[in-house]
């Protein structure tokens, strides 16, 4: 009885131990993918989402650095529309928009597929026109 208490013990001493060192070794080699892990999942529903709903988070993404107030872009469109902001303008259509950024126009750099797919830059266009 004392024996098999002891062995008990025993067994249970050898589980914690074998316990511990499987957690140790996940912890130290897992220091970095469950940080890793949660920012894949929090990256993975936003690209998801993205064509749905935020063209204006696309906007913002990758258009806004050169489109916003003291851009590139609103600067050299000053030059020549009465509207430089791209977010301001009401005489914008979807297609000029999506070209624009597929083939470049003036000192605008092409936007590549790579940069933004095209249903990003649709719902871009979308959100550009829809004010
Ligand atoms: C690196 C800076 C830069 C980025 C990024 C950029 N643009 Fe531009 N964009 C410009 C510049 C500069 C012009 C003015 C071109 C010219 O007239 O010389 C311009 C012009 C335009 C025009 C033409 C407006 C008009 O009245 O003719 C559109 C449309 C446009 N951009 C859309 C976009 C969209 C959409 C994005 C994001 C997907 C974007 N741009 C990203 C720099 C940029």
């Amino acid at each position: 009885m004392k024996k098999q208490l002891l062995s008990a013990a025993c067994l249970c001493f050898l589980m914690a131990a074998c316990g511990n060192k499987t957690e140790e070794t996940a912890t130290s080699s897992e220091t970095q993918t469950p940080a890793m892990a949660k920012a894949d999942q929090e990256v993975m529903p936003v690209t998801s989402q993205a064509p749905a709903g935020s063209g204006k988070a696309l906007f913002e993404r990758s258009c806004a650095m050169c489109h916003r107030d003291m851009g590139m872009g609103t600067g050299l469109l000053a030059r020549r529309v009465d509207v430089a902001k791209l977010e301001d303008r009401s005489d914008l259509n979807a297609d000029y928009i999506i070209q624009a950024a597929r083939i470049g126009i003036g000192n605008m750099p092409v936007i590549t597929r790579g940069e933004v797919s095209d249903e990003e830059l649709q719902a871009i266009a979308d959100y550009l026109t829809s004010e």
